[in-house]
């Protein structure tokens, strides 16, 4: 069995705070936008990736994002929501499905998008390797945090390919994209 990169994505403030009341705290429309081009975007044309987020964080219209499954776990429902391709129990079952037939040739990248638990249980798993994490510069009143996570395990890099290091703005908000890579331990 083959195992894909498996990537988390965020934006979090300076509380760490990613949502309330079942949505974002904010309106970044260039940052949404940053988001939804990385977990579109493929290096080979042919394939896709495998989106995976709780029952709460199903990107809107997800359907109709190019180069893209997206797979909802929810351990209550009963059929695959409308706005999803699959559904899963939980999450090992979720990127199980990038190693088997019929994904397995066609998954380049797994990305897990939220919320809590997802995040909380992706960032444990061996594949996962990088964790992008937007960092608003600012305080909202939230009700949804971003898991504690372990900062000897993942460093923030200065740059990476495709992610600009200078900081944002955006609304009057400030914010800056980082990205945190998975330190190997011999
Ligand atoms: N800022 C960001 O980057 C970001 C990213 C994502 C989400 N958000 C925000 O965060 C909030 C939603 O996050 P959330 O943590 O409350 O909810 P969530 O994870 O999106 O959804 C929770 C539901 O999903 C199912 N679920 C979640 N993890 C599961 C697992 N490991 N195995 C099986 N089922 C699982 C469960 O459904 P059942 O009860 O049916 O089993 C659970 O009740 C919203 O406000 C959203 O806008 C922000």
């Amino acid at each position: 069995m083959d195992h894909k990169p498996l990537h988390l994505i965020a934006a979090a403030d300076r509380n760490m705070g990613i949502g309330i009341s079942g949505n974002l705290p904010w309106s970044l429309p260039n940052e949404l936008n940053y988001f939804l081009s990385k977990i579109t975007t493929v290096s080979d044309p042919g394939k896709k990736n495998l989106i995976i987020c709780g029952k709460g964080s199903v990107v809107k219209d997800s359907l109709s994002l190019p180069n893209c499954y997206c797979v909802v776990l929810s351990r209550t429902l009963c059929s695959v929501p409308e706005n999803a391709d699959y559904l899963c129990r939980d999450l090992p079952s979720a990127i199980q499905l990038a190693s088997m037939p019929p994904l397995s040739e066609e998954i380049e990248t797994i990305w897990v998008i939220g919320g809590v638990k997802p995040f909380e249980e992706a960032m444990k798993h061996p594949n996962c390797d990088r964790i992008y994490l937007t960092h608003i510069m600012a305080e909202f009143s939230c009700d949804t945090f971003f898991p504690k996570f372990d900062w000897d395990t993942f460093k923030l890099l200065d740059e990476f390919p495709g992610v600009p290091s200078d900081i944002q703005e955006e609304n009057g908000i400030k914010y800056k994209f980082q990205v945190f890579q998975k330190v190997c331990k011999e």
